[in-house]
């Protein structure tokens, strides 16, 4: 039986009671819409620990465009359908007022990896992304988060986060699931017109194959993509797209 949990009080009697205590607990953070990919994290957690923790959160302080954020897709009911056919144990739904008590006065930024790829695009958006997983990861005191690759540079931070503040929680990368023509799933992907739909899958299908950053970009912009950015770092490729409104990033290692 799934339990909805929506104030960080009753989280926290629940996660002192000895029934939480003495189990390993494994934690999925989400901004609802949920898919495929979000199956994937839960079955992973599920697979690693007694119990399971989602939380559904679209968080406000990490969009950078107001539009994105008044779009974004708001589908609570189905999604904790969802988890409860997935036997998920706990769902943590807080509304902003009880996470950002502060008003978001205090935020936690990074200096170096976050200004880089989409850090120089959505201003303002790995700040609003790590201040809520620090609260999210703090209130959660899990044994293991998960985090999909897609969001791979969102990844690395969270991960450099939980050792830069001695976090308890061992951050779990879980591999990007995609559509079978190849688009990696996202809950953004539900706002692309049918046509859009149809090109989507050019930006996996180049960014995986082997035409260097320049000619992928220049591909896409004939294709009618409006290009952030295709690079190369850390053994990976990044790229980040727009086609219409909807904003589509990917990575594959090289
Ligand atoms: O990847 C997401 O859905 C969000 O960035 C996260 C990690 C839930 C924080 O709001």
């Amino acid at each position: 039986m799934t339990k909805v949990i929506q104030t960080i009080e009753e989280w926290k009697t629940l996660r002192n009671s000895p029934a939480l205590n003495s189990k390993s607990l494994g934690f999925v953070p989400t901004m609802g819409a949920l898919h495929a990919g979000h199956t994937k994290l839960v079955e992973q957690s599920r697979s690693e620990n007694d119990l399971t923790l989602v939380s559904i959160f679209i968080n406000p302080t990490q969009f950078n465009e107001p539009r994105d954020y008044k779009e974004y897709p708001r589908v609570f009911d189905q999604d904790l359908e969802a988890l409860t056919h997935d036997d998920v144990d706990f769902v943590f739904a807080p509304s902003f007022e009880e996470l950002y008590p502060d008003c978001y006065r205090f935020q936690v930024s990074e200096t170096f990896l976050s200004r880089d790829l989409c850090g120089s695009h959505r201003p303002g958006h790995f700040t609003g992304m790590l201040t809520v997983v620090l609260k999210l990861l703090l209130l959660a005191k899990a044994n293991r988060a998960y985090f999909g690759e897609k969001d791979y540079q969102q990844y690395l931070l969270v991960r450099g986060l939980a050792d830069a503040f001695f976090l308890e929680s061992t951050i779990v990368p879980v591999s990007t699931v995609r559509d079978a023509d190849g688009l990696a799933l996202s809950s953004r992907n539900t706002r692309l017109t049918r046509r859009e739909r149809e090109r989507a899958p050019l930006f996996s299908r180049l960014l995986s194959s082997s035409a260097p950053p320049k000619e992928i970009k220049r591909e896409l912009e004939q294709a009618g993509f409006s290009v952030d950015y295709i690079e190369d770092r850390c053994g990976r490729r990044f790229g980040a797209v727009r086609l219409g409104s909807v904003r589509l990033i990917d990575n594959v290692a090289l």
